[in-house]
């Protein structure tokens, strides 16, 4: 049979309680699907910088690159602060392996209570850039401790970074509705927008069957909640896109039901695919996450590897529990993950 080896960095929080949850139902699929998920267990993250002082081992990005993916809970932890572990661990992951799209799917699903009035829907797609723009490494705090202390960073973004993320967002434009928005802030002040505008534009007229809707960043975040429907496609500058998809997420029901694909489309890397949440403190421990995004998240690379079938099949298995209303806490349910991970399995073998 077909062997995928995937780096598995459960991580930190409830990283480590849906993960396992995850792979669970990803073996199951791939088991009735005729291929294997060879899983290399990489136990990275903090309780690894507490006894090593790093998040990764020296080789760690060596080592991940002969995988075929890389499957992620999450990391960040109270006594740490998150530049060591974000900087230490995700960040040069999406970095060194040129992941510079970030696509994070929301969509309003049956049985899953949203904020939204009444029988409103959404279902976008934040095509997010993830690998220049406000996130970058120039900047720094100065004159600590003194009265004049400051700290400063440079938003860089490149002609080469805003045009590829923008042909990615406008393919997958082109195979739904045609409408691409492109999420912007050029009414002024922010100096870099006016040259996302104009890139986001120029590539954009190579799809004859898209349109580019420019929105201000403000606005489209009203639009989300307001006209959710107006909403397909949404390409958007890595802070733009982070905060918007916890925000669509939010729409969606709960950031448990948010996944990511973190994606070097040529393949010349392993791509990272793991829930838009974090570790969670606040519920850590307690049994109580909700493991649909880390599912999902896990669909995402099935498909990624090449086999959509089994991908349908994992998101036809936990629609229908939810579907069925089983749910946990952070969608008004009372289901623990155990209970929700064990019903998805029994959906699976249905
Ligand atoms: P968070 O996403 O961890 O949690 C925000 C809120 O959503 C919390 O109330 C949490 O309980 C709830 N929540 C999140 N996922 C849930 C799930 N699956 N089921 C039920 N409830 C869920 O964001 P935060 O609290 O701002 O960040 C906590 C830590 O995680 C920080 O250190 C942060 O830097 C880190 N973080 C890491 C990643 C990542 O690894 N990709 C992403 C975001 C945040
Ligand atoms: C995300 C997270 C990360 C980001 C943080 C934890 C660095 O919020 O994946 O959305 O901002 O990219
Ligand atoms: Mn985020």
């Amino acid at each position: 049979t077909d062997s995928y080896t995937i780096d598995v960095i459960p991580g930190d929080g409830i990283g480590q309680e849906v993960i396992p949850a995850a792979t669970a139902c990803l073996d199951l699929v791939a088991e009735r699907h005729g291929f294997a998920l060879h899983w290399r267990d990489r136990e990275w993250g903090s309780d690894y910088y507490r006894s090593t002082g790093r998040m990764l081992p020296v080789d760690g990005l060596e080592q991940l690159s002969t995988g075929d993916a890389v499957f992620l809970g999450a990391v960040g932890d109270v006594d740490i602060p998150d530049d060591v572990t974000l900087w230490g661990l995700l960040i040069p992951i999406r970095r060194e392996f040129e992941q510079y799209i970030n696509l994070r799917p929301n969509r309003t699903l049956p049985g899953v209570p949203s904020p939204l009035a009444g029988d409103r829907q959404l279902d976008v797609l934040v095509v997010r850039e993830n690998v220049e723009g406000e996130y970058s490494e120039i900047g720094g705090r100065f004159r600590r401790g003194r009265p004049d202390e400051f700290a400063l960073q440079e938003a860089v973004f490149t002609r080469q970074g805003i045009a590829r993320v923008t042909r990615f967002a406008a393919e997958l434009a082109a195979g739904r509705t045609g409408r691409l928005v492109s999420a912007t802030k050029s009414n002024g002040i922010i100096h870099t927008m006016p040259f996302w505008d104009e890139v986001v534009r120029e590539t954009a007229a190579d799809f004859p069957g898209v349109t580019v809707d420019k929105v201000l960043i403000d606005a489209l975040a009203a639009r989300v909640v307001s006209a959710p429907e107006s909403l397909d496609v949404i390409v958007a500058s890595n802070l733009f896109g982070d905060i918007l998809s916890d925000l669509a997420a939010a729409v969606a029901g709960s950031l448990g039901v948010a996944p990511s694909a973190n994606l070097n489309p040529e393949r010349e890397h392993p791509s990272l695919f793991e829930p838009v949440h974090g570790s969670a403190p606040d519920i850590a421990g307690k049994g109580w996450a909700n493991p649909v995004a880390a599912i999902w998240a896990g669909a995402m690379m099935l498909r990624h590897l090449g086999r959509p079938e089994a991908a349908d099949d994992l998101e036809s298995a936990f629609g229908a529990v939810l579907a069925g209303g089983t749910r946990t806490r952070d969608l008004g349910g009372s289901a623990s993950t155990g209970d929700f991970t064990e019903a998805v399995l029994v959906a699976l073998r249905g």
